[in-house]
């Protein structure tokens, strides 16, 4: 499934996200492709902006997806949170579905081996797995400024060569992912916790063991305006390789 409901504002004014273009495609219709162009993948769920199903379904339809390999593609209203629209597209999975993998829209140009290897790795096993590449910077922890804009005490500095950086598709098994989510909305409101920027941080939470396969350095999040530059650079090098 892929959460699309974000406005993506750090990337600046304009279309959302998901909808802006990369080589002359919309992010997200790059995302879907990269889920539909892997062999384990039957359905996709799309979690669109509340207001924006009927545009987004279109969008998909433009660009041919839906039925692509007998593949079902499916669009759903998302929510106000990230969790809150990956719940809103479980909800709309088959029943009889056995491993979820949960994709950001915003990771456009993620490698069809990457979403092989965690598909791979949960059927073979694990309850919950993320791709992770490690660190280039060292990471400082740090706390609140003593004044406004005044400079942040460093309080720790993890060891580097035990840190990764986290990347999606993350994938689950079914029930313990629909588990982890029920937990998380009963349990909401009820702790002091840092909130969960992720769905293996759920598992890690509310129960459940999560393992680490390698992930890949083209599955980056596109987060900033640099990030749309080095995407369409990719997707220059992708297309002058592959002729795709
Ligand atoms: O904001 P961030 O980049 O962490 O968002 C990660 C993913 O979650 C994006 O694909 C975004 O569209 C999605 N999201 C969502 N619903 C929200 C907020 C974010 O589906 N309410």
């Amino acid at each position: 499934m892929v959460p699309a409901a974000g406005r993506g504002e750090r990337l600046g004014p304009g279309a959302p996200k998901a909808l802006r273009e990369l080589g002359g495609v919309p992010i997200l219709v790059h995302a879907v492709r990269a889920l539909l162009g892997a062999r384990s993948v039957r359905t996709v769920v799309v979690a669109a902006p509340a207001d924006g199903v009927p545009g987004v379904r279109a969008l998909l339809d433009e660009h041919g997806l839906p039925g692509q390999l007998g593949k079902d593609v499916r669009v759903v209203a998302g929510g106000e949170t990230r969790q809150e629209s990956v719940r809103l597209a479980l909800a709309a999975l088959p029943e009889e579905t056995e491993v979820v993998l949960v994709h950001d829209a915003a990771r456009p140009l993620v490698p069809v081996e990457v979403i092989e290897a965690v598909a791979g790795a949960v059927a073979a096993g694990s309850d919950a797995v993320v791709p992770a590449v490690p660190l280039a910077d060292t990471v400082k922890q740090v706390e609140p400024a003593a004044r406004p804009g005044g400079p942040e005490p460093v309080v720790g500095t993890p060891e580097r060569a035990r840190l990764r950086a986290v990347q999606t598709p993350q994938g689950f098994r079914h029930r313990l992912l629909v588990d982890v989510h029920a937990k998380a909305l009963a349990a909401e409101g009820t702790s002091d916790e840092a909130p969960v920027t992720d769905d293996a941080g759920l598992v890690e939470r509310f129960g459940g063991r999560v393992v680490v396969v390698p992930g890949h350095e083209e599955a980056f999040k596109v987060t900033r305006p640099l990030d749309l530059v080095l995407a369409e650079a990719v997707l220059a090098r992708r297309r002058a390789v592959d002729g795709f």
